[in-house]
């Protein structure tokens, strides 16, 4: 395919502003389009928001629906078709399928066990045990912890969330799941230990457990704010907190615990392109 085509991205969200990132040499992004009016005339990652309209009128040579929601897409295409758009439409529904994060994690597993850094692997966030089920498999030989409520969000944390305008969370949110369900799911359940209830209460106390590996993945202010440090504290040299939801537009409070610790601990947490910027921080081996 020729270089510099011409590119539109239909949605300017946080999904848009990360495809926005992840688009190759073969387009050139022109603008967003969005239909909330309130976007127009703004800026995502440097790049313009228009009306669809508007922005159609530079003749993109693709414009690239930036929703994950099939039927959502199949509206906005409709929408565009509406307005005689007959060029190239894109669907980034296999960024579903490829995941950044779950790669990632893979590839930092590999690594862990070949520099043979020691210590167990932990999630605090499990839900439904989806991310942790990858987990486990990528990491068989070790015991993985899961810490969550496991009855969805805490009171007091949403408390924080809407004192502090972070989120919109509400008390018992992710509610349905149960420790069971994560451990049916798990493939290799003989290795976990589950740690139901808030968040930090239920941290071990024993001093000797160290992590090479540990999924944060709470959403919310004040259960990530003191994730980090005790999780941070027990990382064995070369181990790695992998952190979910820092770029969230939904949940901003993951990410203000982040830069918070950083900036405190002198650390860079370093990127990961997946749709919901996750960030690793990482224990140097020697220090
Ligand atoms: C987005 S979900 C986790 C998603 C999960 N990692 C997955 O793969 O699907 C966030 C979870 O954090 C848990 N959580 C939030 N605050 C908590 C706290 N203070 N203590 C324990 N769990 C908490 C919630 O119960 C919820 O299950």
């Amino acid at each position: 395919m020729p270089a510099g085509k011409s590119i539109m991205l239909f949605g300017a969200g946080q999904i848009g502003a990360m495809i926005a990132r992840l688009i190759g040499s073969d387009y050139s992004v022109i603008c967003f389009a969005d239909n909330f009016e309130g976007k127009w005339g703004s800026t995502l990652a440097g790049i313009p928001v228009r009306s669809p309209e508007e922005g159609l009128s530079l003749h993109p040579d693709a414009v690239c629906l930036c929703v994950l929601d099939e039927e959502r897409a199949s509206q906005m295409e409709a929408q565009l078709r509406e307005l005689c758009y007959d060029g190239t439409v894109l669907r980034p529904t296999a960024l579903r399928t490829f995941d950044a994060r779950a790669a990632t994690m893979r590839l930092l597993a590999e690594q862990i066990r070949e520099e043979a850094i020691p210590g167990d692997v932990a999630e605090l966030g499990v839900f439904r045990g989806e991310f942790a089920a990858m987990i486990n498999a990528a990491f068989p030989e070790r015991t993985i912890r899961l810490f969550d409520t496991f009855a969805g969000f805490p009171e007091r944390d949403v408390a924080i969330e809407s004192e502090q305008g972070l989120s919109r969370a509400k008390t018992g949110d992710f509610s349905d799941t149960e420790v069971e369900l994560v451990r049916r799911r798990l493939p290799l359940p003989e290795k976990a230990a589950f740690y139901k209830g808030y968040f930090p209460d239920t941290f071990p106390a024993d001093e000797a457990l160290r992590f090479a590996f540990v999924s944060i993945d709470a959403d919310l202010y004040a259960p990530t704010a003191a994730a980090l440090p005790l999780f941070w504290e027990r990382l064995s040299p070369g181990g790695v907190l992998l952190i979910h939801d820092v770029n969230s537009t939904q949940f901003s409070g993951a990410g203000k615990a982040v830069r918070e610790f950083c900036r405190k601990q002198g650390l860079l947490p370093m990127p990961v392109c997946d749709l919901h910027g996750s960030v690793v921080l990482r224990r140097p081996l020697r220090e």
